[in-house]
């Protein structure tokens, strides 16, 4: 499939877009400070806090944040146990997802969580991260996606 350019000027602080590439659903979510500063805090609760499981992102995205620019987060949208969709959850510690939870992405339909870099909590139904795929940007607005 083709490469797929996404304007990320328009997207706003805290906010996802999705996109379609090779028919899969892409999100590229803006993460603002205060959202970045708590991924170090779920660390002893992740499978893989440091992404050293090479098939779930490229290189340039195996570090802290997951991405190459640490507010913009690129995530294939697709749970890693049974390909569900999960869902866009960055509010941080809502009742019904259990203590210690920092917001990120939440999978309904075995209950998997991943926090806002789309890293694993242990003990989920799904074994691994979310997978980031290759990426840049061509200038400061436009990223392309493949
Ligand atoms: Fe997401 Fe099973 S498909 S937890």
């Amino acid at each position: 499939g083709a490469p797929v350019e996404v304007d990320v000027s328009g997207i706003e602080p805290g906010q996802l877009v999705q996109v379609e590439w090779r028919g899969k659903p892409v999100w590229v979510t803006y993460r603002t400070e205060e959202m970045l500063e708590l991924l170090p805090k779920n660390r002893e609760r992740l499978v893989d806090p440091d992404s050293e499981v090479a098939s779930q992102q490229p290189d340039y995205c195996a570090n802290p944040t997951r991405s190459r620019r640490p507010e913009l987060s690129v995530l294939i949208g697709i749970c890693t146990h049974l390909g569900c969709t999960p869902s866009y959850r960055p509010e941080v510690a809502p009742e019904d997802l259990g203590e210690n939870w920092y917001g990120g992405y939440f999978c309904a339909c075995h209950g998997s969580k991943f926090d806002l870099a789309g890293r694993v909590w242990r003990n989920m139904p799904a074994p691994t991260n979310l997978v980031i795929p290759r990426h840049m940007y061509k200038s400061d607005n436009l990223l392309v996606i493949g």
